[in-house]
């Protein structure tokens, strides 16, 4: 694997295909996610390697609620062994947890670890996690309006800046780059404002299959892109080559180094 040309602060997953990946070996759907979580490990030290800053990944989102109950307390329980069973090695790779998302709602139990793991890794920066769990994009940005209202801001100085500093994620940099697995290409209401410029990459296995390899073909793709955040081309700073394969769009992927 060739040291990337350039590589996205913060990248954001939506962690699809796990119900699947379970039906295709006659398992129950549990055991996907439980296959799921123990990837989120491979994908979080791959992370600390490739020198990506923010990993914020879509657990549970406010829709999932609408599942079969067993799957909702099953998701639960398991995302808290994980978090009793990763301990060390998120401090060992130095990695600080935070979780985006309505704390209603959540079982108390999960709540006291996830705070917990928080205060514990507060102080690490090699890489930070961000686990969107009870988490809508709409919703996010509907407690950002009530929170502005409470304050009692006058509509006149609301700008996108005011928005942003009241989203859960106001003190992380935008994402630069989407990954969703299974092949799929919808937003399932992740992240809505924040993405407003990521760089999009589907990957075509289900997230339990997802690893290492995969993330950096992600990576590699996304260095490929040249981002233009609504304005022209770069012209004269394009430093590309001709190698524009494997991109999915040839016309807005270049070798050359991103704009940011
Ligand atoms: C989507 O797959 C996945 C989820 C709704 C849950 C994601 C949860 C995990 C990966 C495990 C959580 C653990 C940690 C440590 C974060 P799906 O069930 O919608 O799959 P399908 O579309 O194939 O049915």
């Amino acid at each position: 694997m060739p040291p990337l040309t350039v590589t996205p602060v913060h990248v954001g997953i939506v962690m699809d295909g796990n119900g699947r990946w379970a039906a295709r070996r006659g398992l129950p759907r549990l055991e996907g996610h439980r296959a799921g979580a123990r990837c989120v490990r491979e994908v979080a030290e791959a992370a600390v390697e490739f020198g990506v800053k923010v990993l914020t990944l879509y657990a549970f989102s406010t829709e999932n609620w609408a599942r079969p109950e067993a799957e909702v307390s099953g998701l639960m329980t398991l995302l808290e062994e994980s978090i009793e069973r990763e301990q060390d090695a998120i401090m060992e790779n130095q990695i600080r947890v935070r979780s985006i998302g309505r704390r209603d709602a959540v079982p108390s139990t999960l709540q006291v670890a996830i705070d917990q793991l928080e205060e514990a890794t507060r102080g690490n920066d090699r890489l930070t996690v961000n686990f969107a769990f009870n988490y809508g994009g709409r919703s996010e940005i509907v407690d950002a309006v009530r929170e502005i209202v409470a304050e009692g801001v006058p509509a006149s100085r609301i700008s996108e800046e005011t928005i942003a500093r009241h989203l859960y994620t106001r003190n992380l940099p935008d994402p630069d780059l989407v990954i969703r697995t299974a092949g799929e290409m919808r937003l399932s209401n992740f992240l809505l404002w924040q993405a407003a410029y990521a760089e999009y990459y589907a990957a075509q296995v289900f997230w339990p299959d997802f690893g290492r390899e995969e993330f950096y073909a992600a990576l590699a793709n996304y260095s490929r892109r040249e981002r233009k955040f609504g304005s022209l081309s770069g012209g004269g700073d394009y430093a590309g080559s001709d190698d524009c394969a494997g991109s999915e769009d040839s016309s807005s992927s270049r070798n050359g180094k991103a704009k940011q």
